[in-house]
Formats: structure tokens, sequence, C-alpha cells
């Protein structure tokens, strides 16, 4: 029998690119540009897999063809609100992403942004490199303490988890949480961590808040100039969640008039363009999405989204089906 044709639509790590080769017939995506529009739809005429990734457009346009080839979406990557789940089911196509295995790194990288930003990292760094540094004195770029702060985080999946694990057992903080449902006292108490009723209370209550919640339209502007203004004086923010989920511009004003402390950003609204009002923070730690950019966790991502694909065409309803 002859192997389901696949489209790899970024560049993997060497081992899992080869490990696709056993199973598939596999197209690789060599000059590692982003697809367009166009090129999603001929792929999904002419491919019966593809594994795409955040930086691929399928929105409901993507999908609006005849003769679709393509079965399985095995998405490289957790989060998956690049992807019009409904025009996908529509067209009876399964859809499945790669949770679990990037849990760690994500929330390694949201614990060094808040770090960064409390202990102004990024401002240091900077200071040094412009050779502009005049030497130690007790009033140099004084930031804000971690240990022992209250740190909020929205949406209490496995990230937001490995973040509380993180912060509470690790520096001490005391943890509160927002979550759409209604979080097991179970795992509340392994933190010591209170649930909160709505985004704009932990804003009030927390020095720092960590977006873990999924992007997509429900959470666009999640953070916003209403509750920024609300929030508590000194609050560090930090996203390694999807930029959609912030006002930028709203964040950028906060951050200029001092309303909030600082804030520390992996994701933006329509990466990789940065909106030009974040460059002019001074108070702003910026990351080109590193969140997951481990060698070990991007191979488990990729052995993963193949894990999926390969129980997809043996039958099997894949482990991490989302659609
Ligand atoms: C994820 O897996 O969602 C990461 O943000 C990379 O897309």
């Amino acid at each position: 029998m002859s192997k389901p044709k696949l489209l790899i639509t970024r560049r993997w790590p060497k081992a899992v690119e080869e490990a696709a080769e056993k199973d598939f017939d596999v197209t690789l995506n060599e000059k590692d540009i982003p697809l367009t529009i166009e090129d999603m739809q001929n792929a999904l005429k002419n491919y019966d897999a593809i594994s795409p990734t955040v930086t691929d457009v399928l929105n409901s346009q993507a999908f609006e063809i005849q003769n679709v080839r393509c079965k399985i979406l095995c998405n490289y990557g957790v989060g998956y609100s690049h992807i019009d789940l409904p025009s996908a089911e529509n067209l009876g196509i399964c859809v499945t992403n790669t949770p679990d295995v990037l849990s760690d790194c994500t929330a390694d990288i949201a614990m060094t942004l808040l770090l960064m930003a409390a202990r102004r990292a990024g401002e240091g760094e900077r200071e040094l490199r412009a050779n502009k540094w005049i030497g130690w004195r007790p009033t140099h770029m004084i930031g804000a303490k971690v240990t022992g702060k209250t740190l909020g985080i929205i949406g209490f999946g496995r990230i937001g988890q490995a973040m509380a694990s993180r912060a509470h057992f690790g520096f001490g903080m005391k943890i509160k949480i927002f979550s759409r449902s209604k979080v097991s006292d179970d795992v509340l108490s392994k933190y010591n961590a209170e649930q909160l009723n709505s985004v704009d209370n932990l804003l009030k209550q927390c020095d720092f808040v960590s977006l873990h919640c999924p992007g997509g339209e429900p959470n666009r502007h999640l953070i916003n100039s209403s509750n920024l203004s609300q929030s508590k004086r000194d609050l560090i923010l930090v996203n390694t969640a999807r930029g959609e989920v912030v006002d930028e511009v709203a964040l950028a004003d906060a951050l200029k008039n001092k309303v909030i402390r600082a804030a520390g950003l992996d994701v933006f609204d329509g990466e990789p363009k940065i909106n030009p009002v974040l460059l002019l923070a001074p108070n702003l730690v910026m990351l080109p999405h590193l969140g997951s950019a481990t060698l070990e966790t991007r191979e488990e991502m990729g052995f993963r989204a193949l894990q999926n694909c390969k129980a997809f065409f043996k039958g099997e309803v894949p482990l991490d089906k989302v659609a």
C-alpha cells in the first residue's frame, strides 16, 4: 500500500523529519517560508495530510475549495486558534494538536520573562551594550522583588499549572487563578491556589499576571485598557499565550503612563510584525515566540504530530484529536 502524502509546512528538527519519511510520502517546505492561503488551498487539494503550525493561515477562506483530498491536519503545536475548526469539520477533516510536550519549556519562558521584567534584565543588558554603565550604586536600576509575591494565572491548563509549580515551589509565590471553568479543589490545593471569578479581580489583586489561555476571538483583548486601568499599580504582565489576548495599544499606553510597572511578551498580535508602539516602551521585555524553542521539545512536538497522523491512517482516533 502506498504511503499517505504528508506536507510539513515548516522545517522540523532533523530527527523528526527523518522519522516522518519512514511512514509518509513527505514534502518539506525547503525554503521554510510561511505558505500563502493559495498554497494552503492547493495543499488541501493535493495531500492526504498536512502538518501546519501557528504561522499558517487556515481561516474559513482557506477551506472554501472543492475536491479536498486532505483528511487530517496534524498541527505542530498546542495552540490551534489559527485553524477554523468548524470549516475543517464541515469538510470532514480531523484536526489534532501537540499538548503536554511543551508545557515545561513554555512555563520556563514565562518565568524567564517574569524575572526579566521584574529585574529589568532587558534594560540592564541594553545599558551595558551601549557602554553606558557607570558602575554599581545603591539606587541603580531598582527592580521588583519576585519571591513571596502574588502571581495571577489566567488559564489553568497544563502550561498554567507548570507555571504555578515554578512560581509557588521555586519562588514561594502565592497563586490566584482565573479560568472559565471550575478548577477542581485537588488541582488548586497542589499549589495552594485560589480561583477568582473574573479577570478584573485577578488584575486588582496580583503583583504579577501570566497568561496561559487559548487565543482566538473569544479571548481577544481579554487584557484591555479598562482592566489595566483598575489593576494593581505595580502589576507586571507576562504573555506567552497568543498576541491577540492583549490589546497591545492599551498595554503600551499603560506602560508609558506607569499604570502598570512592566511587561514581558513572547507573542504578538499579527506576529512577526510588531506594533511600533511596543518598541517605545523601555519597561517591556520581548522575545520572538520562543516558548517551545528547545531541541528536546521541538522534537517531541514533531513526534507527537506524527503519532497522531499515524494513528489516524491506522483507523484509530488520534490521541490529541481536537476536531
Ligand atoms: C504552540 O504550540 O501553540 C506554540 O505557541 C507554538 O505554536
